[in-house]
């Protein structure tokens, strides 16, 4: 936001201007009426400026406003009481709705009838002109005021957007990565329940059947090796790699690998194994097909 002196100084508007637009006042009341009618002319004329003038005491009001602002353009004093009430007014049409493009046209309006006020009453060449250049910064100022409030009003919906945005982002970033460690810690305990498992079963090898005793074994081992696979990508992804399928097929080739060998001990009928080992057929094609994708994925 830029100060009355800034603004003032970045349109060469000087002492010199506010004195010329003094000078004025009284021009300026004796048209104050016509200007009002020549506005609200323009203003009916559109739909969307019409919409905001439909009840004829608040017509009145605005008449006043309206009229009353053209006239204080030429008060020749324009300080930070100046640009306050000027920044309220853009506020007060923002508020209502009331789109940016209709206050910049209206302004092209005012501006003509200004100019044409001031070429109607001032014949001289050279006293018109510096008339007319202090008439056109000073309604310059007030629509760069007036367009301010509507920038000011779109960066905080902007801003507002944004801060919220983040703010969904990084707590369901926080949300996803607290899911992930707890995934982490479920694996490594039952990855040690496993080796536990394991153990176990290598204890029982001495008391019961050998065969059957290493075959069990060895499925708890496929097992572990599951989890060790299934933690390493979990990891990996942690650490932000990319979630891999193909590990998760070989998982489930895993288990039926483990059901193919406790099938066997327990003389399961065959359509049983034929089925497992179908199964065990189509995942090993699936694999495949998958590692395949995934291989010319990355060299592409
Ligand atoms: C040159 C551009 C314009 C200027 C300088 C201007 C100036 C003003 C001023 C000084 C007020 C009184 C604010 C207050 O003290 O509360 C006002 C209010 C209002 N203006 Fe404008 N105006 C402009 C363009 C427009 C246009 C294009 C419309 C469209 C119809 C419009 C509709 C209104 C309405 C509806 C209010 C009353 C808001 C309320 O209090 O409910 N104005 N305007």
């Amino acid at each position: 936001m830029y100060t009355i002196q800034q603004i003032k100084s970045h349109y060469l508007f000087n002492d010199e201007d506010a004195e010329t637009l003094k000078s004025l006042l009284p021009i300026a009341k004796g048209n104050r009426e016509r200007m009002i009618r020549d506005f609200y002319d323009y203003l009916l004329g559109i739909p969307e400026t019409a919409a905001f003038l439909q009840d004829e005491a608040r017509i009145q009001r605005l008449r006043l406003s309206h009229g009353g602002w053209f006239v204080n353009l030429f008060c020749g004093v324009y300080d930070n009481q100046y640009l306050h009430n000027l920044q309220r007014v853009g506020h007060v049409h923002v508020k209502i709705g009331l789109d940016a493009h209709f206050v910049n046209a209206a302004m092209q309006q005012v501006r003509r009838f200004a100019v044409g006020m001031i070429r109607e009453n001032f014949p001289d060449r050279e006293e018109r002109r510096k008339k007319t250049e202090a008439v056109e910064k000073i309604l310059d100022i007030n629509l760069d005021i007036l367009t301010a409030s509507y920038i000011e009003e779109e960066l905080k919906k902007v801003f507002i957007s944004k801060r919220f945005e983040s703010l969904l982002v990084r707590a369901t970033e926080r949300f996803t990565y607290g899911l992930n460690l707890i995934l982490v810690l479920a694996l490594v305990g039952v990855s040690l329940s496993v080796v536990g498992l394991f153990f176990w079963e290598i204890f029982h090898v001495v008391g019961g059947p050998v065969e059957k005793g290493i075959l069990s074994a060895l499925g708890t081992l496929l097992i572990l090796w599951m989890m060790i696979e299934l933690m390493d990508n979990e990891i990996k992804s942690l650490k932000g790699g990319r979630f891999n399928i193909q590990v998760f097929i070989g998982v489930v080739i895993i288990a039926i690998i483990r059901e193919i060998l406790i099938s066997t001990l327990r003389h399961d009928p065959l359509e049983t194994q034929i089925f497992l080992a179908g199964t065990l057929l189509v995942l090993g094609v699936v694999y495949y097909l998958v590692a395949r994708s995934q291989q010319l994925s990355i060299s592409r």
